[in-house]
């Protein structure tokens, strides 16, 4: 597919098939992931692919509650999801390359070791991973969609074996999808459009 399709056609998919996703096609996708760009080429993420429902189970524990799993119009359809990639991002990670003698000198960029960080370099790199998986598994014929970081992070690290220090961005759901998602509201507020966001020679 050519890039503009898959733009145009990535949309957040919020009902699955239980279907496997097939295992070439998730490690092309997750392989995919690692071309992302990585601030200082730290690559500071790690994936934990949750594949079936013995897997996927303890991410909804985690992340949801029996109150919102009975009240949703969505859980039935995310939940058969076949496949949850859960990124977590180490920030120590970024500190320890960004006072590297390349970032920390004369010639460094941010000096983010003592300093303030104004932008968390470790979420922008997943945002990246995660736009990279969503576009690849739309190429691949997968429906997915990124689910954000709401509630449970410490439960997921500890249910997942994950260490303490990293932090939780969110997840990517693939798998085949059944069409027949409820719509999201957010939907309705239309999407913004180059004229409108564009600021051509100043703001
Ligand atoms: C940071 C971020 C967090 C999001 N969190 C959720 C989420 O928790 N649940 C959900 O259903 N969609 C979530 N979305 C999806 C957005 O609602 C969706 O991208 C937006 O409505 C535009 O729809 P589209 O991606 O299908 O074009 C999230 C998207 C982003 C970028």
């Amino acid at each position: 597919m050519e890039l503009a399709d898959v733009a145009r056609r990535r949309k957040m998919v919020r009902s699955f098939s239980t279907e496997p996703v097939p295992a070439h096609v998730l490690d092309h996708v997750l392989d995919l992931a690692c071309r992302a760009p990585s601030a200082g080429n730290t690559g500071g993420w790690d994936a934990v692919v949750l594949a079936g429902p013995d897997e996927t189970a303890p991410f909804w524990d985690a992340t949801t509650t029996a109150d919102w799993r009975a009240r949703s119009r969505r859980w039935a359809g995310l939940s058969r999801a076949p496949v949850v990639v859960a990124l977590f991002v180490d920030p120590d990670a970024y500190r320890a390359r960004y006072a590297e003698p390349d970032k920390d000198g004369p010639d460094g960029e941010l000096g983010g070791v003592d300093g303030e960080w104004p932008v968390p370099y470790w979420f922008v790199d997943g945002g990246f991973a995660v736009m990279v998986m969503l576009l690849a598994a739309t190429d691949a014929g997968l429906g997915a969609c990124f689910l954000g970081n709401f509630r449970g992070e410490a439960a997921l690290r500890g249910a997942l074996g994950v260490p303490d220090d990293r932090r939780y961005v969110g997840a990517v759901l693939m798998g085949e999808p059944t069409g027949d998602d409820p719509p999201s509201p957010s939907l309705a507020r239309g999407r913004r459009r180059a004229s409108e966001v564009v600021h051509r020679g100043g703001w």
